[in-house]
Order: C-alpha cells, then structure tokens, then sequence
C-alpha cells in the first residue's frame, strides 16, 4: 500500500469538495481531492445554473473571477407567471443585490485549472474509497490504476454529494435525518435556442410547473415537473415541446424559442438534512450533508456556502490551535441551512401542481402568487432569500 500525507482529505471534487481546497490553499494549508470520476466527466457534467451574490463575491475575492465576469449573465431578478401573466421581480431594487448565471460545470472548470495552476493535487478516477479512523487519526484509503493508496490527514472534508461514502461511514445513531420526499421530479433540457427572456420565467399552471432559464446567449435551459417514475423514453423532443410551450406561453404572446435539444435528463426532488454535519474529525458538506429541491437555486451556493465556514474553522485551527470554530462548524451551517430548506420548499410547495390539491388549493396558491407578486414585503421576502441569506 503506498502511503500519502496531507493536511486536510476532501473526498469529492465537486463544488463543495474544491473550493474547500481553493480556500484552505489560500490560507496556506495543503489538501488532496480524491475524486470517483474522472476530469472530463465532472467538467461537463450539467447541473445547477444560478449563483448566489456571495457566491459571486466569493470567485471574485478569490481569483476565480474573470472568466465568470466576462461569460456569466447577470440578472436583476427573475419573473413569477401564473394565470398566463409574468410579473417582474426586481432584485436589485428590493434588496441591492442580484443573480448571475454561469453553469455549474463551468465553476468547475475554473476551480480545476486554478488548484491545478497552483500545483493543488487532484486525484481523478480514484476507486472503493473508504474513510476511517476519523475520531482520532483520520485516513482515507482508495485504489487508482490497480494500486492501493492510503492517505493519513489531520481532517477530512466530506464533499461526496448524496450518494457519496463519507456520510454512510458515520457509525449509525450519532445522525439525526430529516427528510420529505415530493411526489414529482423535473424533466429538463437544454436547448440550442436563443432565450427569449432576459431572466428566468418560473410557471404555475394547472397542468404543472414549468421554469424557463438559460445558460448562453443561444443556449435556454427548460424544466417542465413531471412524475416521479417518468421514463424519458416516453418524452419525445416534439412532446416536451409541445409541453413547455403550453406551460410556458403568456397571453401577452410570450414563449420560449424552439430549437434542437441539445440534452435531457430527469432530476428527483427531495429535501434532507442530517444533523450534525460532523463527527469526530470528518467534516460532511454540500449535499453529503443536505438536498433540497432546486426551485430554490440553491443546491451549490449551499455547498459553497458550507466550506467557506470549515475553511474558516479549520484555518483557525492551525493558526490559534483553537478548536471552537471547527465545533460551531455544524450549528453554524444548520441554522443558515434551514432557513434555505425553508425557502426551497415554500418556492416548491407555491408553484407545483400536487396531485391531492383540489380547486380549494388551486386558489390558494394563486391567492399567494398574487400577494409574492404584488405585496412590497412579500417580494423584498421572496428577494433577499433567492438572493442569499448572509452569512453568519
Ligand atoms: P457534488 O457536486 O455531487 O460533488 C460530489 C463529488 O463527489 C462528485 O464529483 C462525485 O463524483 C464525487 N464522489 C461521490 N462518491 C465518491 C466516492 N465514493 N469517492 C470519490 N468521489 C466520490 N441544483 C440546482 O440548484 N439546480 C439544478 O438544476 C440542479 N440540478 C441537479 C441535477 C443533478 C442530476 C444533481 C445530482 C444535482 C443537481 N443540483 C441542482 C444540485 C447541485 O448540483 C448540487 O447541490 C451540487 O452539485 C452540490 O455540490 P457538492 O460538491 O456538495 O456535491
Ligand atoms: C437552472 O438554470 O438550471 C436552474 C435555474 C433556477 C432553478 C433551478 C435550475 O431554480
């Protein structure tokens, strides 16, 4: 077995996972990313699509700016369409701050050639990963190429995403899970077609949600809400057209651009949380540690939002010898997290048709589209939340 040292092992190189190690370089302490896939597979893997304000300021204050600035879509807000009408929500005026548009895979690019540029160690295509040993002397062991590696760090960053390793090796009963399941999922696509809005257009019908957002000036990204056991199979380019288009068109005349669908895929909508997001010297963030349905948009500003406070604690640590922010660690991130836990499913609950609503329920939630839409309060309410909450 070959033996490798390292201060901080991330387990995953996806959002949470490298900008973990962009920081923690940053401050001058060494990590190694131990990654499942390979480079091209995580670079080009279509995700999320919408970054938080701090985010931004997060790439930015961090050199990771520059591409973002010149190929990122800066949006003041979004729309809410409902009873074939858009109504404008304005960000920027409601609370000083907006959104910006830049694929999640490309944030992924830029961390890559930015830990690679500083000779940061990512291990690609590492296979039957284990961690251990994490209440005293924490090791991760992995096999690449045929060869068993085993890697000793004084902590590791569990940044897996859901299906990972790190948050199963937790000894059962030390984790409280909380979760709620959605009987609905989102069929997605993207589409060679110029967008034909400036910000993204979020649908209530009554035949289901629908969400127009983009990725480039000639690439839109659709999503219409579907059942949960919908096999894509059955979704011909023709069909989900013909979908979004009677979702989506307003009665002003408004409709997304048709054009070649580029890609599609089905995403299952939950939300989750396990508390805490710690145990011994093993750090779970982003979606090793929480889901939540992506009405919100907040899926990777969550995850960013997570390491940006271990970056902290655990830079504490080595400059103070001090342990108290890397134990506020998980109540630190909880209690920001469940108010983006709430917000994710009040944006879901508000705008998806559920199979048991009845007409009663209809009215209700076009009662509350009306009031988000056309209450002051209610938008600045809406607004600072999809903005993003700060930070503590
Ligand atoms: P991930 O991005 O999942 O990264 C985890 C990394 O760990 C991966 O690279 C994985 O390959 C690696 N890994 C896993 N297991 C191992 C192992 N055993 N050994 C080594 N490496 C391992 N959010 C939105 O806001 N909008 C969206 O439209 C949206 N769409 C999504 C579509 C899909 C299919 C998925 C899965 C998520 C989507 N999300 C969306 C959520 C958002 O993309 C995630 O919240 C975000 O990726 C979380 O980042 P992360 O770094 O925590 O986890
Ligand atoms: C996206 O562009 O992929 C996107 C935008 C907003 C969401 C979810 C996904 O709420």
């Amino acid at each position: 077995m070959k033996k490798l040292r390292t201060q901080v092992g991330i387990v995953g190189a996806g959002p949470a996972g490298l900008m973990l190690s962009h920081l923690l370089h940053l401050e001058g302490i060494e990590s190694i990313v131990i990654e499942a896939q390979s480079r091209s597979h995580i670079e080009g893997r279509v995700r999320a699509g919408v970054l938080e304000q701090g985010t931004v300021d997060l790439m930015r204050s961090t050199g990771l700016g520059e591409r973002m600035d010149r190929e990122s879509l800066r949006h003041r807000g979004v729309y809410l369409s409902f009873d074939g009408n858009r109504h404008h929500l304005d960000f920027r005026e409601l609370t000083g701050k907006c959104i910006t548009v830049y694929a999640q895979h490309e944030v992924i690019k830029d961390l890559v050639r930015a830990r690679l540029e500083a000779d940061g160690q990512i291990l690609f295509d590492a296979k039957h990963l284990s961690v251990a040993n994490f209440e005293s002397a924490p090791v991760i062991r992995y096999q690449q190429d045929g060869e068993t590696y085993e890697v000793a760090c004084d902590f590791i960053g569990g940044c897996d995403g859901f299906h990972g390793v790190c948050r199963p090796s937790i000894p059962e009963g030390v984790l409280n899970v909380f979760e709620r399941t959605y009987p609905f999922a989102w069929l997605g696509i993207l589409a060679e077609a110029a967008p034909s809005s400036e910000e993204l257009v979020y649908t209530y019908t009554d035949r289901g949600f629908a969400l127009f957002s983009m990725r480039s000036p000639s690439v839109t990204r659709l999503y219409l809400q579907c059942s949960p056991n919908e096999d894509i199979r059955n979704w011909s380019d023709d069909r989900i057209w013909k979908e979004l288009l009677q979702r989506l068109t307003t009665k002003d005349g408004w409709a997304p651009n048709v054009g070649p669908v580029l890609q599609k895929g089905i995403t299952d909508m939950r939300s989750f949380v396990v508390e805490p997001m710690q145990h011994g010297r093993l750090f779970l963030a982003g979606d090793a540690a929480h889901i939540v349905p992506p009405t919100g948009a907040k899926g990777m500003n969550l995850a960013i939002a997570d390491v940006t406070v271990l970056s902290r604690a655990i830079s504490n640590f080595y400059r103070n010898g001090s342990e108290d922010l890397l134990a506020a660690y998980s109540s630190t991130c909880l209690r920001r997290l469940w108010k983006v836990q709430r917000f994710s499913w009040w944006m879901t609950a508000m705008l998806h048709h559920w199979e048991t609503q009845n007409e009663f329920d209809h009215r209700r939630q076009l009662a509350e589209l009306d009031y988000v839409t056309s209450s002051r309060a209610a938008m600045t309410s809406l607004a600072e939340n999809y903005v993003g909450l700060p930070l503590e």
